[in-house]
């Protein structure tokens, strides 16, 4: 028999009260429902609306069902609306009388949105935990990498030298940002809802301010509509998540590249990467791909978020039950991807000679070559057209820029000496790209520095 059970004239109907049940999702938040009900019945009874004996009984008993499913003791009851119906139901068979009086003051509308607050502030902490984890690893092979000359690219065209520790501190980046920004989320997030009650608070004379120290928010919410209706929240997480996913997709991306025969800039290790059913020679990198193919599931759950909350009056509609599963699915999704993406990057392999044999070919040090003429007074434009004319020159004889000999330099400007082998040698191309920001040893070294510190 459902809690509500009075205004009715029937059981609900089997079929119905499946579809209407959340339990199979939502029972994951069942310590946030006891704790914010243990929080609720102390402030009651401190308050006088219930007895105060009574409030320390339920308190109690509530602790002691915590327990009882913490240890296995208590299964979840499939058939039950919801978590909330579930522990108040199981209060209520324990208790009697006692247990009926949990829910004065309060709605399972401000109920919920107080347990799926606290319960993906904790979920956070851990997402959390693992960007930072993420961009550690990635300080850690950047600083192995200071001196790997690499192409880097436009149009996935070879464009000037980098490194790859350069390369790879650009990731960090914009995991520092992924992180500010669930960060910021986490923060907004945290106010308490409770008191909000179905949509239009409660005549009776609860202390929000003690619930809200009692569960450790910040502040409380100011308007109870707006307080039971808000589902800001799970979409600012799945924003944040998508843009975390992807990057971590561009990342798969280039890392599917690099582990091809035409790249061969990094090999993976044979625990995680996986074999074919039929050749025998493939070594495939499935988790890339996997996270890079998941990456389109958290995008989706933004947009299930997004399309659920738009047409939605105020304040609470059963619609909103749907925020569950797609919020959950994002964070359930990034934590698998990090927790597998993080051991596949640090047992990688760097083929640091692949990536500067890349970097020796397709004219990367052109640039260099038309600044070198640039400093010897020449305006950049004649610069630039000389240096096209030298590589198409190069391309002509089937060889680099270092290799053209001095006399087809000298053939097209007067300017060149000797010393533009010093300007277009690669490692010098990288290391004089030492302003904030660049390539450098030095300049990536201190970023790596910078981004450490940052994560303290
Ligand atoms: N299971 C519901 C949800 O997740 C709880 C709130 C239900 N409130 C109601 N009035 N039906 O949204």
């Amino acid at each position: 028999m459902a809690l509500w059970a009075g205004r009715f004239s029937k059981e609900l109907d089997e079929g119905v009260n499946a579809f209407n049940s959340s339990i199979a999702f939502d029972a994951r938040m069942y310590e946030q429902d006891i704790k914010g009900s243990i929080a609720h019945a102390t402030m009651l009874g401190a308050t006088g609306i219930i007895d105060e004996k009574e409030s320390r009984i339920i308190v109690a008993e509530l602790g002691k069902i915590l327990e009882d499913i913490d240890n296995g003791e208590l299964e979840f009851d499939s058939s039950a609306e919801d978590i909330h119906m579930f522990i108040e139901a199981e209060l209520t068979s324990r208790l009697g009388n006692t247990g009926k009086r949990l829910h004065t003051a309060r709605s399972r509308n401000d109920q919920v949105a107080l347990d799926l607050r606290m319960y993906l502030r904790t979920e956070l902490d851990g997402i959390l935990d693992q960007v930072k984890a993420l961009t550690l690893t990635l300080c850690d092979i950047a600083g192995e990498n200071l001196h790997t000359v690499m192409p880097g690219y436009t149009h996935l065209q070879r464009a000037q030298p980098i490194t790859f520790a350069h390369h790879l501190m650009a990731y960090a980046e914009m995991l520092i940002r992924d992180y500010d920004r669930l960060m910021a989320a986490q923060t907004r997030m945290n106010v308490m809802p409770l008191g909000s009650g179905a949509l239009a608070s409660t005549t009776y004379p609860i202390d929000r301010n003690m619930t809200m120290q009692l569960l450790g928010f910040d502040d409380i919410t100011a308007n109870s509509l707006d307080g039971v209706s808000d589902r800001d929240f799970c979409i600012d997480i799945a924003s944040a998540g998508s843009i975390l996913m992807m990057h971590l997709s561009r990342f798969c991306e280039e890392i599917i590249m690099w582990c091809s025969w035409e790249f061969k800039f990094i090999e993976l290790d044979d625990a995680y990467a996986t074999g074919s059913s039929i050749m025998p020679q493939k070594k495939n990198p499935d988790i890339a791909e996997l996270v890079r193919g998941k990456t389109g599931r958290v995008i989706g759950s933004l947009v299930t978020l997004l399309t659920m909350m738009k047409g939605l009056p105020l304040a609470y509609n059963k619609d909103m039950q749907e925020d569950k599963e797609a919020v959950f699915d994002v964070i359930d999704t990034i934590k698998l991807c990090i927790s597998t993406f993080i051991p596949m990057l640090e047992t990688m392999t760097v083929n640091k000679q692949n990536l500067r044999n890349a970097a020796a070919k397709g004219f990367i040090n052109a640039t260099d070559c038309a600044d070198y003429l640039v400093k010897k007074g020449m305006p950049f434009r004649d610069a630039y057209k000389i240096t096209g004319e030298l590589v198409a020159l190069c391309i002509k004889k089937g060889c680099t820029l270092e290799e053209l000999p001095m006399s087809d330099y000298k053939d097209s400007s007067e300017s060149f000496d000797d010393g533009i082998f010093d300007a277009i040698n690669l490692e010098n191309c990288v290391a004089q790209r030492n302003i904030v920001g660049g390539p450098a040893p030095d300049t990536v070294k201190a970023h790596i520095e910078r981004v450490r510190e940052q994560l303290k």
